[in-house]
């Protein structure tokens, strides 16, 4: 049988400087997307990766003292390094300095060349290096001394100084990329990005510098070799090239994975991907990805958090005192994807202790302690009788709340699901009291329903918390006998209750997650 193909990107980061939480959180999103359409059985292709051309990386190198291409090779093992630190399972990091991503952009620019859609032209306006990014006057804000600055980093912008560039002809795809938010609601989300793109294309598109002349630290095109492609006509391709784009050998699996299911991007940037890259796409007469999803910001004490604002604390820090697993979990959970969300380590330490100690970790290790006592190690015998279990429904019921949320990348609601359930779990524990009922021979079958209930309910919320929680999970269906929530063929058929097999062994051990101090954290914060 063959797989369903299912393709996740992440945006191609600049390599500035090193990763940090907005970047990780685009990051950690994909890859909680890819790793629940794995368990679902799907062929996935997820890719991320590094932009490494154009001016900023170019002055980045010189402000370093070095040449463009040490300057990148130099920051790559950051940005590696903190993706396998957070678990994320890409399947390739492309760099667009590669000779990969070389062939592509080559290919990609002399077809829409070849297909009358490029024209020479000299570029009139403004430009901000940081967002590497094209201004008219009437979009650009002021300083205090009176200075035109980027309206998005509130940096100088330079004039543009009338180079000749080449021009993709993006004016004739107003009309066409209106009709195609119509007739494809779901391409932009969440809604609010989509209105917003709407309008802005409605105002009107003008044409767009493809490329630059006057440095070298890019892509030069086959049809004009003095030019070198613009940054952003150079990373959106990385998304073809990840998937083997101009290459001959990796056709077929183009021809599978192309369309990607979604862009994962921020919502700085998804002008680029819901205006410029379907527009290029059309003319290239390629299919045009299912979703773009524009994510909000993380905020912290009310600011959008940067590297270049210096207001960003690193992964590695979080990490140290919360562990990958409370990491992924906080922001995927606590955030709700598609909005602006403050984060804190206050808010980190309450969610932290309230969800995963005192209400998942709490629920693994009651059960496993009682299984061990009331059972000898083993999972016990329940009885068939639906009377004597109360989860059953309320179960089945969560678990389609959560593959619906996880199928809608609303991952809030998938993990509130998975907690709804171990608050059900321990209350129905407080509710049955299996130490009483230990004491009395005739209960002894209610005391292996109560038992066996509660562990089922952990292999349950161990396969819905796998995609955020990567180790614990597996450690809690291992402690329980169950199979690894990463070796399921279909997530969809494993989520129905009664699979946990009597007789198992169970096995108790420390804390999945030891309560913090939060005044003890704090005090080390500050
Ligand atoms: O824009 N909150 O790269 P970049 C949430 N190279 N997400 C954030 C964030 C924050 N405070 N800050 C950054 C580029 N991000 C281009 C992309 S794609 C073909 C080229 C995340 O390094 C978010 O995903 O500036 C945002 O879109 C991305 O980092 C920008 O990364
Ligand atoms: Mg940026």
């Amino acid at each position: 049988m063959t797989r369903e193909h299912f393709y996740i990107t992440t945006p191609i980061y600049y390599v500035n400087a090193a990763p940090h939480l907005g970047t990780a959180y685009t990051t950690i999103a994909a890859d909680c997307v890819a790793r629940f359409q794995r368990m679902s059985g799907k062929d996935v292709r997820f890719v991320t990766g590094s932009d490494e051309h154009g001016q900023k990386i170019a002055d980045t190198a010189t402000k370093n003292g070095t040449t463009p291409i040490e300057w990148c090779d130099s920051q790559i093992p950051a940005f590696k390094d903190a993706w396998e630190m957070l678990d994320i399972t890409y399947s390739e990091f492309v760099r667009t300095s590669s000779k990969a991503q070389e062939k592509s952009v080559q290919k990609l620019w002399q077809d829409l060349y070849d297909r009358g859609y490029l024209y020479k032209g000299s570029y009139e306006g403004w430009y901000c290096v940081h967002e590497e990014t094209y201004y008219a006057e009437s979009d650009l804000e002021k300083d205090e001394e009176g200075n035109f600055v980027c309206p998005e980093c509130k940096r100088p912008v330079q004039k543009a100084s009338g180079e000749e560039n080449w021009f993709f002809k993006l004016s004739d795809f107003q009309e066409k990329l209106l009709e195609y938010y119509e007739t494809h609601p779901d391409f932009i989300l969440p809604v609010t990005r989509k209105n917003e793109i709407v309008s802005f294309v409605k105002s009107g598109l003008k044409d767009l510098s493809i490329s630059r002349s006057t440095f070298d630290w890019g892509v030069p095109f086959t049809f004009d070799e003095g030019h070198v492609a613009y940054v952003w006509a150079d990373a959106l391709i990385a998304y073809l090239t990840g998937i083997g784009f101009a290459d001959e050998a990796r056709l077929d699996e183009f021809n599978n994975f192309w369309p990607a299911n979604y862009h994962f991007v921020g919502k700085d940037i998804t002008r680029f991907h819901c205006v410029i890259w379907p527009a290029m796409l059309m003319a290239a007469g390629l299919p045009i990805p299912e979703h773009v999803f524009g994510h909000g910001f993380l905020l912290t004490k009310g600011e959008k958090m940067s590297k270049s604002k210096g207001n960003a604390l690193s992964p590695k820090e979080l990490v140290n005192i919360f562990g990958v697993d409370a990491y992924r979990y906080y922001f995927m959970s606590d955030v709700q994807f598609g909005a602006d969300g403050s984060i804190s380590i206050e808010r980190m330490c309450q969610v932290y202790n309230a969800d995963l100690a005192n209400t998942w970790g709490n629920l693994v290790s009651r059960v496993t302690n009682m299984t061990k006592k009331y059972f000898d190690f083993k999972v016990p015998q329940p009885s068939s009788d639906a009377i004597n279990n109360p989860m059953a429904e309320m179960t089945s019921k969560t678990c389609q709340t959560f593959i619906d949320c996880m199928d809608t990348v609303d991952f809030s609601g998938a993990t509130k699901a998975a907690m709804e359930l171990a608050h059900r779990a321990n209350l129905y524990i407080e509710e049955s009291e299996p130490w009483t009922l230990a004491k009395d021979e005739s209960k002894a079958q209610q005391l292996a329903d109560v038992i066996y209930n509660t562990l089922e309910a952990i292999r349950l919320i161990a396969l819905m918390l796998a995609p955020f929680c990567t180790r614990t999970s597996v450690e809690a269906s291992r402690r329980i006998g169950a199979a690894s929530p990463f070796e399921v063929e279909d997530l969809k058929s494993s989520l129905v209750w009664g699979q946990l097999k009597a007789g198992s062994s169970v096995e108790i051990g420390d804390a999945l997650f030891p309560r913090l101090d939060e005044d003890k954290i704090l005090a080390v914060e500050d």
